[in-house]
């Protein structure tokens, strides 16, 4: 089954909780959070204080993608402001099985982030005690960006790599350019979980946008 994860860095920042509701009505399976430092990537959002504050709004799950450096500063206070399961990059740990742990032993699923120019490869020793992996099909830090084709022959490597790990029970998810075309390739390559920002958000009908990306 494929989730639906509308990514809120596309909702109206002054009508938040209002518009997590509104994607959770039109069939949302989980609300995508993207949390950025203005260093790993060349954008800054917003911190767990608003996590905490648009809890209310919603019972779906609280997908964190953390797009910071040194992101074991913030685990516990993600997992208290509400998240339910955050995903960290590669990228941006030097101790990536440390990090990787610090998340479960918050008591969240753990996921790890690959930015589009890094190899699969780099999960193999921390693939154990992941509960997803999130497949960059842009380069982070902005939503509205086209798809790089490049990231099919990537889902199909890491495909390969879960098959042969007898992983196969890993999320798969894939974020950025998301839309009612690049939705069919990716689900053919083996992602799971689709966030979708201005996809979803840009129209009118969001029941019909997440319907049709599934
Ligand atoms: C990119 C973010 C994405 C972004 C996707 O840095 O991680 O979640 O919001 O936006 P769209 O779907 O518009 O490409
Ligand atoms: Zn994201």
């Amino acid at each position: 089954m494929t989730l639906i994860a509308p990514s809120i860095l596309s909702a109206n920042f002054a009508t938040l909780g209002e518009d997590i509701k509104e994607v959770e009505q039109a069939g949302a399976d989980w609300i995508h959070i993207d949390v950025m430092d203005g260093h790993f990537v060349p954008n800054l959002t917003f911190g767990p204080v608003v996590v905490n504050a648009i809890r209310p709004y919603t019972k779906l799950t609280f997908d964190v993608h953390l797009m910071i450096e040194q992101p074991e500063r913030y685990i516990t206070a993600f997992a208290q402001a509400g998240a339910d399961r955050i995903t960290v990059h590669a990228e941006a740990c030097v101790h990536l099985h440390r990090v990787v742990h610090m998340i479960r032993e918050a008591g969240l699923p753990a996921g790890v982030a690959l930015n589009p120019a890094t190899p699969v490869n780099v999960l193999e020793n921390v693939l154990d005690d992941l509960d997803l992996v999130l497949i960059m099909t842009v380069n982070p830090g902005f939503g509205g960006q086209a798809f790089i084709p490049q990231s099919i022959a990537k889902l199909r490597a890491l495909r390969t790599l879960l098959q042969s790990s007898g992983r196969t029970d890993i999320h798969v998810q894939v974020d950025g350019g998301i839309n009612t075309q690049t939705s069919a390739m990716v689900r053919e390559a083996g992602a799971n979980v689709l966030v979708a920002g201005s996809s979803v958000f840009t129209q009118k009908d969001r029941t019909a946008a997440i319907a049709a990306l599934r």
